[in-house]
């Protein structure tokens, strides 16, 4: 089986979580369009939902399908939000934004009673980092924002090169935000919780692609089959996790 295969398991492992009649958050990127193409054939069959998408993409492909879509500002609190992720540790601590969404995936998980994570196993790592962090920040003060994000983040040992994040033209990647963003390399992260308290002292900062303390639940799908694993259970499933 491909890699897309198991994105795939995984977002049919996800479906088995969703029922008649839920608000969900729709995720961004080649895992969460998995999910959304296979809720799109079941809406399709009659089951009734409605999404708040998390990117201009996302929400042109449920539009496509038929998915009835829905905002924030009239369905503040959802009950689920599916989402991918490019990293992803023992923790359920995420490393999220390699599609550049990582501002609305936060807020609309936030907003929801569970965060379900779908990944192809690939994603899990013993501990964040390779993967380099995406910093969503405005325009307004680029150079000067990108040297206090390296001067606060090397003060707590994390130091790296600092990628303006650009399009296949060679211009600037834009988010559905109309900002810009940083990706950084800092490598191995042994406290997120430091850098995520760093990056959010400074002001052209909009958000980072650290997501701690957010993941409920994390499908996970390789070889070895499909693994479900919970946030309140960790503790007892931290034994079957790669150290
Ligand atoms: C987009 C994201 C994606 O969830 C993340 O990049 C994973 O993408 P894919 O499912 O294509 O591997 O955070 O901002």
């Amino acid at each position: 089986m491909s890699a897309d295969d198991y994105k795939r398991a995984a977002a049919a492992r996800a479906l088995e979580f969703i029922e008649p009649g839920m608000k969900l958050g729709l995720g961004t990127g080649s895992t969460a369009a998995h999910f959304v193409a296979l809720l799109g054939e079941k809406v399709k069959a009659g089951f009734e939902v409605v999404c708040v998408p998390t990117s201009e993409a996302t929400a042109a492909q449920a539009r496509a399908l038929g998915i009835k879509l829905t905002t924030l500002d009239e369905e503040p609190i959802l009950d689920v939000t599916v989402d991918g992720t490019d990293e992803i540790d023992g923790d359920l601590r995420l490393i999220k934004g390699g599609g550049g969404a990582l501002l609305r995936e936060k807020i609309v998980a936030v907003s929801s009673d569970r965060l379900i994570v779908i990944a192809d196993a690939e994603k899990r790592v013993a501990m964040l980092g390779a993967f380099p962090l995406p910093v969503e920040v405005v325009r307004f003060g680029l150079a000067s924002t990108r040297q206090m994000i390296e001067a606060l983040a090397s003060d707590i040992g994390c130091e790296g090169p600092l990628t303006l994040r650009l399009k296949a033209d060679g211009q600037p990647f834009v988010t559905d935000n109309g900002n810009v963003i940083l990706d950084c390399a800092f490598g191995r992260l042994p406290d997120p919780e430091a850098l995520d308290d760093v990056l959010r002292q400074i002001p052209g900062v909009v958000e980072n692609g650290l997501f701690l303390g957010i993941c409920d639940t994390a499908i996970l799908a390789g070889p070895d089959g499909v693994e479900v694993l919970q946030a309140e259970n960790l503790f007892a499933l931290d034994d079957g996790l790669d150290a």
